[in-house]
């Protein structure tokens, strides 16, 4: 369902000189899998899943989403996923409810299934008492529960999220990992980066430590710990990071 192939993506910086971002990357994720990304920051994990999403190209390699190159078919492989970044642009004066029928429409989801499934998703992520309210209007985690319901309006079989949960109280947070797992059981595919240890810990089928663009090690958390000789992931994690690149 997602298949990234020695995924390479550099940046020419004046001051850095030839960043490489992203660097021979590759794994994939199966459907009805969640797949973490982990890393510190600056690691390249905004980058890969920028490629992923065809918000960016790659500089090497390549990537298929659902059966479509990431390269050659942008537009399918949008159809099939669900993008979720930090900096989704929320026009101030729409509200959560005119958003995803706007999208939705993009997307060419009928209209009487749009209506349904916008109502059903702002009953499960408990946005009924803001979804008729101007995002000018909205908290920090309203407007994130808001663009998460935006990337799920077309019912797209993959979905990439970009620290979901980051800004969201405990509650709210709570309430997306449910709605991760949710998807995955539903047989979505899901690649999601977190900073958040314990989240990833709970909800990762399969986790990716990425560190200076390069992946340091993919696994399960039992074939992590064996790996690391380490039980927790933060431990598993900093232990990751201190290694040399091979
Ligand atoms: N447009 C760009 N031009 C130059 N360098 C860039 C650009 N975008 C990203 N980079 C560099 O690529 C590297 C990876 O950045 P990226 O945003 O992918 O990291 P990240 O793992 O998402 O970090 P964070 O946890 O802080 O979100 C960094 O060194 C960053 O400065
Ligand atoms: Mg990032």
């Amino acid at each position: 369902m997602i298949e990234v192939e020695s995924l390479c993506r550099s940046f020419q910086d004046k001051k850095r000189g030839t960043v490489h971002a992203v660097n021979q990357v590759s794994f994939t994720v199966a459907p009805g899998e969640i797949f973490g990304l982990l890393g510190p920051n600056g690691a390249g994990k905004s980058t890969c899943l920028r490629i992923l999403a065809t918000l960016l190209s790659p500089t090497g390699g390549g990537a298929r989403i659902n059966g479509f190159d990431v390269q050659r078919e942008p537009a399918r492989v949008r159809e099939s996923i669900g993008f979720l970044s930090g900096d989704m642009g929320l026009y101030p004066r729409m509200t959560p409810r005119e958003l995803m029928l706007f999208f939705g429409r993009l997307s060419q989801v009928p209209e009487p299934e749009l209506k349904r499934r916008a109502n059903e998703l702002i009953e499960r992520l408990g946005m009924a008492d803001f979804a008729d309210s101007r995002f000018d209007k909205l908290s920090s985690g309203m407007k994130q529960k808001a663009a998460i319901a935006r990337t799920l309006v077309h019912n797209p079989p993959v979905l990439i999220f970009d620290e979901p949960t980051a800004m969201l109280d405990v509650v709210t947070a709570g309430i997306v990992e449910g709605f991760i797992l949710q998807a995955k059981r539903e047989g979505k595919c899901i690649i999601y980066s977190t900073h958040i240890m314990e989240e990833a810990e709970y909800l990762c089928d399969r986790i990716a430590v990425i560190n200076e663009g390069r992946l340091r090690m993919t696994g399960t958390m039992d074939q992590l710990r064996a790996a690391t000789g380490k039980q927790r992931l933060r431990e598993i994690f900093l232990d990751l990071l201190d290694r040399q690149v091979a």
